[in-house]
């Protein structure tokens, strides 16, 4: 059947598929931003497209992806155990790696258990889906990462959200619930397009005032944040008041998998009741050996921490000064609000050209009006590269009618 054909048939499944165009549109104008493949990557320079450009758009918070040491940790796995598990935790696929992880991540979290999953994705809907039954309801933050919405989807839980990190909100929410019902409070610890902290504090006494748990999804936050990286519980010294922390493998810790920690019980019944665990084969062997690694030198190199926290606050500090809004940003996430769709791919690739690669952000990662380029940052950076971010920010805002050249904002978001 020719494509026309398809088009005007829409009793046809594929009729959405086949009149999606806007990708193809904006490829066409040059200024499709996504699936850019890396032709080479030292983890703070890439080449895209032929080109070296600064990389300012990796969750490689402690720059520890090129880590020779990493790389050697892997290669020596594979070795050892070959390429892949090829088959779940729960059957033939744990291997003592696999423990020896587990029992290492429990003890950096100070919680009783941990169980690994095979992305911090599948972390966040197979817990959140496993840990809210059927008389239970899950209090949901609005912008909540995309897979603790499915988990909330895919649960037999009542949802209830709340609007982002509005205390006032959930408070009332809370109040209307019965009592005796199994409550949840879930939020994402740092923001993942804000990079905003969740305000733990608060969620934590109104967890203890209506006999509800706390959640937190720490993908941005541990290797990040919080006492020697603990995350955005331990920011706020509550590691203990918090009852369930996940983590991802696909950031700080250069690798790929999720884990979950918390009380013995509670993370027993998840290993053996989340089909997420249950169904999906085990992290490969490089993997968990890399993020073996990657604790250690977390724990010994306390300066990357350190280094992280400066250069976001000096990043944070050099956007606002040329004039740009960077939202409520309090971590190496800052995002750089553009607004208009369009005007945000125009930014993008102009950004690109003057040699910095960031992420472009639009509707529906966030409300129309307020794309954005997100920005991250790495440990691992140099003075030089970020005043090159800098340097490269201000004259595209300029170009691009954003800022003005006295740090003024142009635009009203
Ligand atoms: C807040 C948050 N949670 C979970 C995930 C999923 O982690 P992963 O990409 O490791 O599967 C992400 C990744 O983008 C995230 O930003």
């Amino acid at each position: 059947m020719a494509r026309s054909d398809h088009s005007i048939n829409s009793a046809d499944i594929f009729a959405k598929a086949h009149q999606f165009t806007a990708a193809d549109e904006v490829k066409a104008k040059g200024l499709y931003p996504y699936f850019k493949p890396l032709t080479d990557t030292d983890g703070n320079v890439v080449v895209i497209e032929g080109r070296e450009v600064i990389m300012a758009g990796s969750n490689n918070y402690l720059g520890l992806t090129n880590d020779t040491r990493l790389m050697e940790a892997a290669q020596n796995a594979i070795s050892k155990y070959g390429t892949g598990c090829t088959g779940s935790r729960y059957l033939n696929g744990t291997l003592d790696l696999h423990l020896e992880l587990e029992e290492k991540l429990a003890k950096f979290m100070r919680k009783e258990n941990c169980v690994l999953f095979s992305t911090g994705y599948q972390t966040n809907e197979g817990s959140i889906q496993t840990i809210a039954g059927r008389n239970d309801i899950i209090f949901s933050d609005k912008d909540n990462h995309t897979c603790i919405v499915v988990g909330t989807l895919s649960s037999n839980a009542r949802t209830v959200r709340y609007h982002h990190n509005d205390i006032a909100h959930l408070k009332k929410l809370m109040e209307r619930e019965d009592a005796s019902t199994g409550k949840i409070i879930v939020s994402d610890g740092v923001f993942s397009m804000s990079g905003t902290l969740a305000k733990v504090p608060e969620l934590v006494a109104l967890a203890k005032e209506h006999n509800a748990r706390v959640y937190l999804d720490d993908a941005h936050a541990i290797g990040v944040i919080g006492e020697g990286g603990r995350g955005s519980a331990s920011a706020f010294d509550l590691l203990d008041d918090v009852d369930l922390i996940s983590g991802t493998f696909s950031k700080s810790f250069a690798s790929l998998g999720g884990f979950l920690v918390g009380e013995r019980s509670v993370i027993e019944y998840i290993r053996h009741h989340s089909p997420a665990h249950i169904f999906s084969a085990s992290m490969p062997p490089a993997n968990v050996a890399t993020v073996l690694k990657a604790l250690e030198v977390l724990q010994e190199e306390t300066w990357r921490l350190e280094r992280l926290e400066e250069i976001s606050n000096y990043m944070r500090n050099g956007l606002k000064e040329h004039g740009f809004n960077i939202w409520t940003s309090e971590s190496p996430i800052i995002p750089v609000v553009i607004g208009g769709l369009m005007d945000c791919l125009e930014f993008w690739r102009d950004l690109f050209d003057e040699g910095v690669y960031a992420n472009a952000v639009v509707p529906p990662a966030v409300p129309r009006g307020q794309s954005l380029i997100r920005t991250s940052y790495m440990a691992t950076h140099t003075n030089d590269q970020l005043d090159n971010i800098l340097d490269a920010f201000r004259k595209v805002g300029i170009k691009r009618g954003i800022i003005d050249h006295n740090g003024h904002s142009l635009i009203e978001v």
